[in-house]
């Protein structure tokens, strides 16, 4: 029996797209160990942008499909991967770029910091906390490295809501001195502004301040390697929410809502403020879109089709539509999200798409900026 050639291998490869990308998988620098073997095997490491892939199986499927219709191939082993890429050295928005405002090198990122995604809503009580917890828990149970900081300084219920009762250790580094350890939670690691605040001392959110506690979080907080931070950010659309939203270089920005029209007036509040810092917004989610009465019927009680009348005018997907679920709201009193909580429920199983459909829209405007991809397969 003949050794399969290598190039018909790649070749056949290159046939392979990436559906949403539209590119084919070796320009994407996606195939990587590629080994052929005398006896026909064929062994390959698939690195997908996001270990959260909701393509994940058909890309799989795809590549295993086009390596077994090349001639002498006996047998295909994948390993499905994913390396959560950053475009260009100097990524994130303009805004922070340019914001000049903030030392300590925050306006090129956090240093390990690959996404910082701010989940915000232009008011409070829709659901926005709930949302940032089960799109980090989320995230992480599908193998992503994750933290979630808790920006919102008037209600900072991010602990609670994701079980972690302890504040955070500090420990003094030669270097950088005092260093916060944040706790780990469901396999996320968790900040909280409110863990800088003591007992019921006001909070004044201005100027030096309101830098200062950046500057904290974002250099002092032993973060470690992160795929993904998710920002709880304080809600509506003033000073703070936009001195944070230029402060922090961000990938981009989830908008939460209610279905009803005062929730959705807020919501347009906060696009013009996310197109007035340069920042993506990556789409809405709808909660408390309905409620499921005992007789199995579906009760709009906010109001029906906001959320998709809202992606629509601003050209933004609808990403979620979540009900209202007592479950829910148990979750975020125990500390435990429903992701985790009843992880085969309805409820959990559209956070569970909802991130990895931000997930698959951040590395889709990744792969926008992206530079040439550099090839890296070896002849063996
Ligand atoms: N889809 C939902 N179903 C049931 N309860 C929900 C849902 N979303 C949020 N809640 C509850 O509503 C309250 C407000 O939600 P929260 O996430 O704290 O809102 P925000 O952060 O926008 O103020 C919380 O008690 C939360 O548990
Ligand atoms: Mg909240």
């Amino acid at each position: 029996m003949s050794k399969p050639n290598f190039d018909d291998v790649l070749n056949s490869l290159r046939k392979v797209q990436d559906p949403d990308l539209k590119q084919d998988l070796v320009s994407l620098n996606m195939i990587r160990d590629l080994k052929v073997f005398d006896d026909g095997k064929v062994t390959l490491r698939v690195v997908l942008t996001t270990p959260a892939c909701p393509l994940k199986e058909k890309i799989k499927n795809d590549v295993l499909a086009a390596v077994k219709s090349v001639a002498s191939v006996t047998d295909v082993a994948i390993t499905m991967d994913a390396e959560v890429r950053r475009p260009g050295a100097n990524a994130g928005n303009a805004a922070g770029a340019s914001a000049g405002t903030v030392g300590g090198g925050l306006e090129r990122g956090i240093p390990g910091i690959t996404h910082i995604v701010a989940v915000s809503s232009g008011k409070g009580g829709v659901g926005k906390s709930t949302v940032s917890v089960n799109l980090a828990t989320s995230l992480a149970l599908e193998g992503a490295a994750v933290g979630i900081l808790d920006c919102d300084i008037y209600g900072p219920n991010i602990p609670t809501m994701m079980g972690v009762t302890e504040n955070p250790k500090l420990l003094n580094d030669p270097v950088k001195g005092e260093v916060f350890i944040p706790p780990v939670s469901h396999q996320v690691k968790v900040m909280s502004m409110g863990f800088l605040v003591q007992g019921d001392q006001p909070v004044i959110w201005r100027g030096p301040m309101l830098h200062n506690i950046l500057n904290q979080f974002c250099t002092r907080v032993e973060w470690g390697k992160l795929d993904y931070l998710i920002l709880d950010l304080p809600p509506g659309t003033g000073d703070v929410q936009l001195s944070l939203a230029q402060m922090i270089p961000l990938s981009g920005a989830v908008l939460v809502t209610t279905p009803q029209e005062v929730s959705l007036q807020d919501v347009r509040k906060a696009f013009n403020m996310w197109e007035k810092v340069k920042v993506p917004v990556l789409g809405i989610v709808e909660n408390m879109s309905y409620f499921t009465g005992d007789d199995g019927k579906r009760y709009h009680i906010f109001g029906q089709g906001g959320g998709e009348l809202l992606s629509k005018k601003f050209n933004t997907k609808l990403l979620s539509q979540n009900p209202l679920v007592a479950q829910i709201r148990e979750g975020g009193d125990e500390g435990k999200p429903i992701v985790v909580k009843d992880p085969a429920s309805e409820s959990a199983q559209l956070f569970r798409d909802l991130a990895r459909k931000v997930a698959q829209e951040i590395s889709l405007l990744d792969a926008k900026a992206e530079t040439t991809p550099q090839l890296e397969i070896g002849r063996f």
